[in-house]
C-alpha cells in the first residue's frame, strides 16, 4: 500500500525549479512530513551512471537509445527509491521524471509519444506523481537567466527551436492531465512563485 506522496518538478532551464524544490521541501518538513528528495535521470548509483552517460557532450547515440537509458535509470530509481520510500510513508519529490521524457525525448527529439507510453506502462504500471509542477518560462528569459560557468551539457548545448519544442511539450502534456500537472508562470518573481507553490501544496495537504 501506497502512504506517501509523489511530487516532480519540472520546467526548461532557468525556469528557476531548483529553488522551489527548496522552498517545496521545507514547507513540507515544516508541516511535520518526511521527505526524500532526488532527481531524474540518477538518484541511484546505477542511475547517475547512466546520467553522465547521458549528459555528456561525448555521448552520440540515437533518440531512441536516449529514451530507453532514460526509462532504464527511471526503473531503477522506482525500484530503489520512489516506491520504498512512497510505502514508508515519505513524501518523494523528483527533480524531474517522465513528463521530460515526453518534453525532451518525444517534443525535442521527435520521438512518437506511443512508444514512449508503452515505456511508460511498463516501467510504471499504473504508478504517477499525485502532483508535478511545471514551471513555465519563454526559452528566450530561461536561457538569459541560466549562467553556467561550466561546459553545457548534451543537453544545454541544444539550439532555441529544441527547447522551444520541449516547452511545447510540457504545455501539450499539462493540457493532457490538467489535474495532475500545474503549470506556473516562472516569469513572475520568485516570492510570487513560492506563494504560489505554497497555495498549490496547501490544497493538496487538505486533500491528504
Ligand atoms: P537537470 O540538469 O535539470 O537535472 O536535467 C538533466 C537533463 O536531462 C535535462 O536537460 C533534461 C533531460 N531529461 C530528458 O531529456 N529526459 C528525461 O526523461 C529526464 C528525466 C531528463
Amino acid at each position: 500500500m501506497v502512504c506517501g506522496k509523489f511530487i516532480t518538478l519540472e520546467g526548461v532551464d532557468g525556469a528557476g525549479k531548483s529553488t522551489q524544490l527548496e522552498h517545496l521541501v521545507t514547507l513540507l518538513r515544516q508541516n511535520g512530513l518526511t521527505v526524500v528528495v532526488t532527481r531524474e535521470p540518477g538518484g541511484t548509483v546505477l542511475g547517475e551512471r547512466l546520467r553522465a552517460l547521458l549528459l555528456d557532450q561525448a555521448s552520440v547515440m540515437h533518440p531512441e537509445t536516449e529514451a530507453l537509458l532514460m526509462f532504464a535509470a527511471r526503473r531503477e530509481h522506482l525500484d530503489k527509491v520512489i516506491i520504498p520510500a512512497l510505502h514508508k510513508g515519505s513524501w518523494v519529490i523528483s527533480d524531474r521524471f517522465t513528463d521530460a521524457s515526453f518534453a525532451y525525448q518525444g517534443s525535442g527529439r521527435g520521438l512518437s509519444s506511443g512508444k514512449l507510453a508503452l515505456l511508460e506502462q511498463w516501467v510504471q504500471n499504473d504508478l504517477q506523481p499525485d502532483l508535478t509542477l511545471y514551471f513555465d518560462v519563454p526559452v528566450e528569459l530561461g536561457r538569459q537567466r541560466v549562467n553556467i560557468s561550466r561546459a553545457p551539457d548534451r543537453f544545454e548545448q541544444e539550439q532555441q527551436v529544441f527547447f522551444q519544442r520541449v516547452r511545447d511539450g510540457y504545455l501539450e502534456r499539462a493540457k493532457q492531465y490538467p489535474k495532475r500537472i500545474h503549470v506556473i508562470d516562472a516569469r513572475q518573481t520568485e516570492n510570487s512563485v513560492k506563494q504560489e507553490v505554497a497555495g498549490i501544496l496547501e490544497l493538496l495537504l487538505k486533500r491528504t
